[in-house]
């Protein structure tokens, strides 16, 4: 992970990104904010374990899911948060909001509904996804938001779960899962510890 670990550029300052995601939030509140909040803790806890820019992954924990400052979207929320983030000049953020929903680079890895985008989107988008070779920042954010419940980190499987009782299987749903185990595994691997601990998940909060 070693030539990955430079400060990222195009990315706002944590004081930029704490606004933007408070306008955001002020335009459409809910519990996408505290699990905003919970993910950017992750990125910064396991980041700064693991020789990442700790700040920059807080940013961008912040900043994934920042599309959903737009209204109650599906699959909308990444071609907003995409677009808005290429359109302020922040294109380390913009990769992040695609490729956060992308732990497989296919569109059927999309736990939710995609059809709220006009298929010009969603071939824009997938272009743009099949065109990233992943870096450890976009692994991290792909783990951390499945590490991340509103009220706290939790384990991975409570996560899974909720987001399939809330949006259901595709045939990539079990590729998916095996795919966040693999995530977890790689970077307990380069923390050198369980993540669990690390980021005080404990028996009592499962
Ligand atoms: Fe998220």
């Amino acid at each position: 992970m070693k030539q990955e670990t430079n400060r990222l550029k195009g990315l706002p300052s944590l004081a930029q990104a704490e606004e933007l995601l408070q306008e955001a939030v002020n335009s459409n509140p809910g519990p996408w904010e505290d699990h905003s909040r919970t993910a950017a803790f992750c990125a910064e806890t396991i980041g700064a374990r693991c020789g990442m820019d700790p700040q920059a992954c807080r940013v961008l924990g912040l900043l994934h899911d920042i599309g959903r400052g737009g209204g109650v979207y599906d699959f909308l929320h990444v071609w907003n948060g995409w677009s808005r983030m290429n359109a302020l000049g922040f294109p380390a953020a913009a990769r992040i909001c695609l490729t956060h929903s992308f732990p497989i680079q296919e569109l059927d890895c999309y736990a939710g509904n995609t059809e709220d985008c006009t298929p010009e989107q969603r071939e824009i988008l997938m272009r743009e996804l099949k065109s990233i070779s992943y870096n450890a920042y976009d692994r991290l954010i792909q783990l951390c938001d499945a590490l991340s419940l509103p009220d706290g980190p939790t384990i991975l499987e409570k996560r899974l779960v909720d987001v399939s009782l809330r949006h259901g299987f595709s045939r990539l749903t079990l590729d998916r899962w095996r795919a966040f185990q693999k995530l977890k595994q790689e970077f307990e691997q380069a923390c050198g510890q369980p993540l669990y601990p690390l980021l005080g998940v404990s028996p009592d909060r499962l």
